[in-house]
């Protein structure tokens, strides 16, 4: 709890509308809570005053926590989102080595004004690899919301223009909000920007893209984490994978993991064992995200009939839709790869 005269000063600034006043003794609480060794709550406040909280009128929700995100040039679309995830570590299922890379970034980033004094900077440049539903961009939110962070989303397509030039100004866009402020940078469906520079199918202009990025995110010293996601993370270019401090690749699940995941997602309909063993073995070789959904199905199920725990019928149907579901996509899957017949 902060002190008594800290509190007092802070409610009659507010009182006297004093924004100074207000700013210094949330400063000092800010300063009183880390030297308390409350790191979370010390970060948790000092971005709440950092990130474009610019006055009372904002605190008191009078005008948006956050500035105006850039657009496109020419097509005036948002480049980013700015999300503020609620999602931790905890909710989400990860092997041992993965986590404590995880774990090892959160606590030098919260502490990254020690490794400062001591000439040295934290891990703050992650690349995240591996298919899809596996991870990736939770991940990313869990490390935000464990830092106590708001996450800059950009999605690859939001940046790229037709318009030459264009993609690389959107780009410096991203960058230039982003040092305003702290802030989990995450760039997603990163592959696209990132394919090799050796690639001779890739047009001339991606490869400027890369350059242009390479560049950005070498001259970006803003004290926010940069988190990019593939899923191909062969197609990248050598010079990116060079740039990042940590690497991490998200893997398909085993069993052990999805017996973790279903348990924990249908705790709330009282599954029993039996039935959680039948739920991996249906949905084995699946990723995270489709043994999920099988889980979020049958609850819709028990839901709907006002059952509160998870009976065979409805866990039948959950099977039963995801089977069908596997196949559909395995068909499509075939007939995209699947030869043409010469019928002459
Ligand atoms: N390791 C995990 N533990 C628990 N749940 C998970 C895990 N990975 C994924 N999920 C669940 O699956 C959903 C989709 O995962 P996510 O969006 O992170 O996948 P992704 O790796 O980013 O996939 P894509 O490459 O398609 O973007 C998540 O919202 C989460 O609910
Ligand atoms: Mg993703």
């Amino acid at each position: 709890m902060a002190r008594a005269d800290l509190l007092k000063r802070i409610f009659e600034s507010y009182q006297r509308r004093d924004d100074a006043g207000f700013r210094s003794a949330a400063a000092e609480i800010v300063d009183e809570e880390r030297r308390k060794h409350h790191p979370v709550l010390a970060n948790e406040l000092h971005r709440i005053l950092s990130n474009g909280v610019r006055s009372l009128e904002r605190v008191q929700g009078l005008e948006p926590r956050f500035d105006p995100v850039p657009t496109d040039g020419d097509r005036k679309t948002p480049l980013l989102a700015v999300r503020e995830p609620d999602r931790y570590f905890r909710d989400l299922i990860y092997d041992p080595p993965a986590r404590a890379v995880l774990d090892r970034t959160v606590e030098e980033v919260r502490d990254w004004a020690v490794l400062e004094a001591s000439g040295l900077r934290p891990s703050c440049r992650l690349l995240f690899c591996g298919p899809s539903g596996c991870g990736k961009t939770a991940s990313a939110e869990a490390v935000a919301a464990e830092l106590g962070l708001p996450m800059l989303y950009v999605r690859f397509d939001s940046v790229v223009s037709s318009l030459l030039g264009e993609t690389a100004a959107n780009l410096r866009k991203v960058f230039d909000y982003a040092s305003r402020g702290e802030w989990v940078l995450f760039f997603d469906e990163f592959d696209a920007i990132g394919r090799s520079r050796d690639d001779p199918t890739e047009h001339g202009e991606i490869k400027r893209v890369v350059n242009s990025f390479l560049q950005l995110l070498d001259g970006f010293s803003g004290r926010s984490l940069v988190i990019a996601a593939t899923n191909f993370s062969e197609a990248l270019d050598p010079a990116i994978w060079r740039r990042f401090d940590e690497v991490l690749r998200f893997q398909l699940p085993d069993a052990d993991a999805l017996d973790a995941l279903v348990t924990r997602r249908l705790r709330i309909v009282r599954a029993s064992r039996r039935q959680v063993r039948n739920v991996v073995e249906a949905v084995a070789g699946s990723s995270f995200a489709e043994a999920e959904r099988v889980c979020l199905d049958a609850r819709k199920r028990c839901a709907l009939t006002g059952k509160t725990r998870l009976g065979e019928i409805e866990l039948a149907a959950a099977l039963d839709r995801f089977r069908y579901r596997r196949k559909v996509f395995e068909s499509a899957v075939h007939s995209v790869s699947a030869p043409a017949v010469d019928r002459t």
